[in-house]
């Protein structure tokens, strides 16, 4: 039984007068409601602590947020909320609960999943953590020739690398002073070859990272890397000391031969696109320090308390997933950007693709028919003001309305000169061009305008505001996986890649001509065949 309502967003009264008002919108300009409603940023604006949501630059009426929130109501998304929340098996197609909430909830006393009290454990592996980062950190710990730990190498992909880079490249001002990490991801050797050129085996940990520890590229990167190191002088007894697992999946790392006391656990009710506050955080804590670490998940914390407790109205995940449910679904948007004005914050975009894409990439509803509406947008992104000088063109003046998220920092890390007025004016003056456009005789060089925009102004990137932002980011994905009806915790669109592969792999190891696929893959099979040195 499903724990909260399966509804078929179609079949609810507020989808159909959507769909009505979709057609009175299409007449609505931007400027004109702006030019008409001088409180409409305050209205369309919401804050939490330091952080501002405005979402005034967007093609919505009174009307249009009243219905939005009704359709919030009609798909029962509170009762979702609940649900994942108490830890109930909302991921069904897995049976698993979705808790990664309580990897940062300080809060709660006990939590009881299958009659277990989870808190329990993860205490107990954010200790192992923390001692594991002291001892890392007080160069206590030492490679095999006796130096401390200057070089952390995480090998995981997707969610086991995402996310640690994403955070550690936004939180690069707070590294800790003679710590350098590396995230090596690809199965293709240059990733891994070109990282240990710039690193010292003796003074290297790897952190294998991977939630199944099947995973066949992490899997090769992770042998390889062993062979590396003993390559570089170090001993199998040394090993202990240069590789730590964090997995679900502690037969497999004992298979691999780290030793259990260098194994960091975390558990199946944790997606691996949700991952990054368990124990797969163990690379971002290792480099800029567990209380930083820490710090993040007190951040989404506060974004979990928000989401759970604020009425729609002022739920500020709650309206970045319904705004973006009226452009997919009623005004037939494809894609979404997300563009921070923040160098530092340059991966956030590819780890949201990573989180929006896999979680409502489906086409199967709740009671398994296929869906007859869309359901998750291509997310995509690049940091302003590069994204300006490459893809704004189309933003501004193609055929496809692109809705934007905007996100910057009102402080720099780096205040140097006027740089980050600079960056910011940009920001401002492109979320206001997009919406005003721009009058010529020339079509040419005509700026339609009403093109939307949600702006996010952080004070500061800290690890505090990350932890927020990101946590804000996981919810709205939770509310359009609940009103599409899909399950957007499995991800059962990347396994029949994997298989096939398994099956290629086996036809590339003899020489004999391949003739048991489609032609075009034989052909592509031989002709590598003929090639390979
Ligand atoms: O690509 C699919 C996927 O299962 C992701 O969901 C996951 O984040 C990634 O592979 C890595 O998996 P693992 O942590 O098990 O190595």
């Amino acid at each position: 039984m499903p724990m909260f309502p399966q509804v078929d967003p179609t079949s609810t009264s507020s989808w159909r007068s959507l769909l009505q008002h979709r057609e009175e919108i299409q007449k609505v300009q931007m400027k004109d409601l702006f030019a008409n409603d001088s409180s409409r940023f305050n209205r369309y604006s919401l804050t939490l602590e330091a952080l501002l949501f405005d979402y005034s630059k967007n093609v919505v009426v009174d009307e249009t947020m009243t219905l939005l929130f009704q359709l919030f109501t009609s798909c029962k998304v509170d009762m979702a909320i609940k649900a994942m929340f108490s830890g109930e098996l909302i991921n069904k197609t897995e049976n698993r609960a979705v808790l990664h909430t309580a990897l940062r909830d300080f809060t709660s006393d006990k939590l009881v999943v299958d009659g277990i009290d989870i808190l329990v454990d993860v205490r107990r592996v954010q200790r192992q953590m923390k001692d594991f980062c002291f001892r890392l950190h007080s160069g206590e710990w030492k490679g095999f020739s006796g130096k401390p730990i200057r070089y952390i190498v995480n090998i995981g992909i997707g969610g086991s690398d995402l996310g640690p880079v994403m955070v550690t490249e936004a939180l690069k001002p707070y590294t800790i002073s003679g710590i350098k990490a590396f995230f090596v991801s690809n199965v293709d050797a240059t990733h891994l070859a070109e990282t240990c050129k710039q690193i010292n085996a003796e003074e290297t940990l790897f952190i294998i990272a991977s939630k199944t520890f099947t995973t066949q590229e992490t899997m090769a990167n992770a042998h390889s890397a062993r062979q590396w190191l003993l390559q570089q002088g170090a001993l199998e007894k040394d090993i202990a000391r240069h590789f730590v697992a964090v997995s679900t999946h502690e037969a497999g790392v004992k298979a691999f031969g780290i030793a259990p006391e260098n194994m960091f656990v975390f558990w199946d009710w944790v997606g691996g696109r949700y991952s990054l506050w368990s124990a797969i955080g163990l690379s971002i804590a290792c480099t800029i320090g567990y209380e930083n670490f820490e710090q993040l998940l007190h951040g989404a914390h506060t974004a979990d308390c928000h989401f759970a407790k604020s009425p729609p109205e002022k739920n500020i995940p709650v309206i970045m997933a319904l705004l973006g449910i009226w452009y997919r679904n009623f005004l037939g948007c494809t894609s979404e950007a997300i563009l921070p004005y923040d160098q530092y914050m340059h991966r956030f975009p590819a780890y949201f693709q990573q989180g929006n894409m896999e979680s409502n990439g489906k086409h199967a509803s709740r009671d398994g028919k296929l869906v007859s509406y869309a359901t998750g947008p291509v997310v995509w992104g690049e940091p302003g003001t590069n994204g300006q000088h490459a893809f704004y063109q189309l933003l501004h003046q193609g055929t496809d309305i692109v809705p934007c998220d905007f996100i910057a920092p009102a402080q720099s890390h780096n205040p140097w000169g006027n740089h980050h007025q600079l960056l910011l004016s940009n920001f401002f003056a492109q979320t206001e061009a997009l919406m005003l456009g721009s009058a010529h005789a020339d079509s040419n060089r005509v700026f339609e305008g009403n093109r939307p925009t949600n702006s996010f102004l952080l004070k500061k990137i800290t690890p505090y505001s990350l932890g927020m932002l990101t946590a804000l980011y996981e919810h709205k994905i939770f509310v359009q996986g609940v009103i599409w009806n899909i399950f957007s915790f499995d991800q059962f669109g990347v396994e029949l890649g994997k298989v096939l592969a398994k099956n290629v792999l086996k036809d590339m190891e003899h020489d004999e001509e391949v003739t048991t696929h489609d032609s075009s893959t034989n052909g592509l099979i031989n002709f590598w065949k003929k090639m390979r040195e």
